[in-house]
C-alpha cells in the first residue's frame, strides 16, 4: 500500500502526525528511527517525515537515522528535531538557542515554497524546542523566519529535502493540516483516497488464506475493538470463528443481553457465554487491594478462558483486538512509562496456549475502527459504547466485593446511564460510571433516619484515555441522576460528583 513513513526520533507528537496524515486520507505507518533501510525500503513509499524529539543533535547517542535514507531520492520533511537531523548530514551548523522556545509564534513564510501554498504569508505556529539551525546547508533556501529564529524552514527542491522548526501537526499551528497535505499531495504526488475500510477486503483475503485450515478463537467482550475484529473475521472464515464471552459477574446490566442480541441473534456467531461469575466472586472474597483484584480477575479469565478455548477442535489462531497505538507504544524509541495500574488484557495468552495471532486491527486507530464498523453496517449504539475496563465492576467498588454490592451499583449505574442517554449527552462523554463507596453517612428518608452507603459520578472528556477532564454536566442532569439513585437504589442515601482531572486522579477510582 503506497504511504508516508514517519520515522520517530521520540517526539510527544509522533502520534499526532500520523492521525494528521491519515485525517488527509494518506495512509502512513509509524517505524522507530533506529529501523533498519532494507525494512524501511521494502515498503511502497512516496515520502518520509523525520520527527521531532527530545534530544539535542550534539548529545552523545542521540538518535540518528541511516544517512542513506537521504540518497533514496524520495521527499523528505524534517520536523523540528529532524530539521536539525537534515542541517547536521549536510553539513549546516545547529547551535543551541538562547532560550529553550516553547509555545507561540509568528511565522513569515515565503511564497515560493510548494509547502506554504495558499498558506497566508504570517500564521500563528507551535514551537517546541531548544536548538535551532544557524546555518543552512549548501543549496538550501530559507522558507521560514520568525522574530526569534531566523530559519525556521529550509528546503532544496531538487534534492526534495524540507525541513520546518515548528510542528505543522499540533492543533495550535495555524494552516498545520494544510502544510502536511501540501507535503502530501503537491511535494509526494500522493494521490490515493486512504479509508480504513481499505484495508478490508485485503484484510479478509489474507485471514482466509492463513486460516484455511484451522479454527480461530476469539475473547469477544463486546467493546468495540473485539467486536469490530471479529465481524471481520467471520467474514473471511465464518463458523470456524469460536467467540468466548466470560461473564464475570462483574458486568453492567443489559452487557449480557447485548452479547446475545448482537452476537447470537445478528450475527450468528458461535459464541459460548461461560458463567464464571461464582468463581470471580469466589476468588475475590475479602480482597480489597486494587492490585490485587487486578491480578486475581488478570488470572482466573485466563484460566476460564484457557478451559473453554480447549474444547475448541483444530485452533489455531487467537483473534486479538490490538490498536495501532498499542503497536507503536512497544516500539518507540521511548523508555517504557511507569506502570499506574496493571491492566487486564488477554496478553499472556497466546504463549501459553501456543496459537498464533489475528490482529486485525493493528493498524489502525481507534475512531478508525469505528468508521470500520460503520462500513460494515454494525450498530451504532455498539460502535460508539464508552470503555470499559476488563475487571469490570470490580475497580468501581471501592473495598471488598460481594454480590450485595455488586447489585446495588449495577442498578445506580443503570439508572445513570439512561439518564445521560437520555438527555443527550452520551456522546459528548468518553466515559461516564458510578463507583460504590464504602462510606456510610446520615441522611433522612421520609420521617426516618438513614445510615447507608454513598455512589461517586464520574463523567469525563478525553481523546485517548491518557488525559481526561471531568464534564461540566447540566445541574439538572445531575440533579435527576441524583434523585432517581437515592429513591430507586436501596442501601444508597448520598450522591457526590467526581471534579477531578487526569492528571492528578485516573479515570477510575482503582
Ligand atoms: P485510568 O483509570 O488508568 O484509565 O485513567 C484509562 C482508561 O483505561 C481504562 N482501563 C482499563 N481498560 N483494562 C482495560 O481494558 C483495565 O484493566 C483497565 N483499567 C482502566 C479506563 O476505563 C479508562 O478508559
Amino acid at each position: 500500500m503506497n504511504q508516508i513513513l514517519i520515522l520517530d526520533f521520540g517526539s510527544q507528537y509522533t502520534q499526532l502526525i500520523a492521525r494528521r496524515l491519515r485525517q488527509l486520507k494518506v495512509y502512513c505507518e509509524i517505524l522507530p528511527c533506529s529501523t533498519k533501510l532494507e525494512e524501511i525500503t521494502s515498503k511502497e513509499l512516496k515520502g518520509i517525515i523525520l520527527s521531532g524529539g527530545p534530544s539535542s543533535i550534539y548529545a552523545k547517542n542521540s538518535p540518528k537515522v541511516d544517512p542513506k535514507i537521504f540518497e533514496l531520492g524520495l521527499p523528505i520533511l524534517g520536523i523540528c528535531y529532524g530539521m536539525q537531523l537534515i542541517s547536521h548530514d549536510r553539513g549546516g551548523k545547529v547551535i543551541k538557542s538562547k532560550k529553550r522556545e516553547y509555545g507561540f509564534s509568528i511565522l513569515k513564510t515565503s511564497k515560493k515554497s510548494p509547502l506554504f501554498n495558499g498558506v497566508p504569508e504570517k500564521i500563528k505556529v507551535w514551537m517546541s524546542h531548544g536548538d535551532e539551525v544557524k546555518k543552512m546547508p549548501k543549496g538550501f533556501k530559507k522558507s521560514a523566519n520568525t522574530s526569534d529564529i531566523k530559519i525556521a524552514g529550509f528546503e532544496n527542491e531538487k534534492e526534495k529535502l524540507y525541513a520546518l522548526q515548528f510542528h505543522p501537526e499540533v492543533h495550535h499551528t495555524d494552516y498545520g493540516l494544510k502544510i502536511l497535505k501540501n507535503f502530501a499531495h503537491k511535494i509526494c504526488l500522493y494521490k490515493d483516497q486512504w479509508s480504513p475500510a481499505s484495508f478490508l477486503n485485503e484484510t479478509i483475503a489474507d485471514i482466509k488464506k492463513d486460516a484455511k485450515n484451522s479454527s480461530v478463537i476469539c475473547g469477544l467482550s463486546g467493546g468495540v475493538d473485539s467486536s469490530v475484529a471479529s465481524v471481520i473475521v467471520s467474514k473471511a472464515i465464518g463458523k470456524k470463528l469460536y467467540c468466548i464471552f466470560v461473564d464475570t459477574g462483574l458486568l453492567r446490566t443489559g452487557d449480557k443481553e447485548r452479547m446475545r442480541a448482537v452476537f447470537n441473534k445478528k450475527y450468528k456467531f458461535n459464541l459460548k457465554i461461560v458463567d464464571a461469575s461464582k468463581l470471580f466472586l469466589s476468588k475475590l472474597k475479602g480482597v480489597s487491594s486494587p492490585e490485587r483484584k487486578r491480578k486475581i480477575i488478570g488470572k482466573t479469565f485466563i484460566e476460564v478462558f484457557d478451559k473453554e478455548s480447549k474444547k475448541i477442535k483444530n485452533a489455531g489462531f487467537l483473534l486479538q483486538g490490538t490498536l495501532y497505538p498499542d503497536i507503536i507504544e512497544s516500539v518507540s524509541v521511548k523508555g517504557p512509562s511507569a506502570v499506574i495500574k496493571s491492566h487486564h488484557n488477554v496478553g499472556g495468552l497466546p504463549k501459553k496456549m501456543k496459537l498464533k495471532l489475528i490482529e486485525p486491527l493493528k493498524f489502525l486507530f481507534k475512531d478508525e475502527v469505528r468508521e470500520l464498523g460503520r462500513s460494515m453496517k454494525m450498530p451504532e449504539e455498539l460502535l460508539m459504547q464508552h470503555p470499559f475496563p476488563g475487571p469490570g465492576l470490580a475497580i468501581r467498588i471501592i473495598g471488598d466485593i460481594t454480590q450485595e454490592r455488586i447489585n446495588i451499583l449495577k442498578k445506580a449505574d443503570k439508572i445513570m446511564r439512561d439518564e445521560i442517554k437520555k438527555f443527550g449527552w452520551y456522546d459528548k462523554i468518553w466515559q461516564a460510571f458510578c463507583v460504590l463507596l464504602p462510606v456510610k453517612s446520615v441522611g433522612v428518608m421520609g420521617d426516618e433516619r438513614s445510615y447507608e452507603n454513598t455512589i461517586a459520578v464520574r463523567c469525563v472528556e478525553s481523546v485517548d484515555g491518557m488525559t481526561a477532564d471531568w464534564s461540566k454536566l447540566p445541574y439538572e442532569l445531575m440533579q435527576k441522576i441524583s434523585s432517581r439513585i437515592v429513591s430507586e437504589v436501596k442501601g444508597i442515601n448520598r450522591i457526590v460528583y467526581d471534579i477531578t482531572s487526569k492528571p492528578p486522579s485516573t479515570i477510575e477510582w482503582e
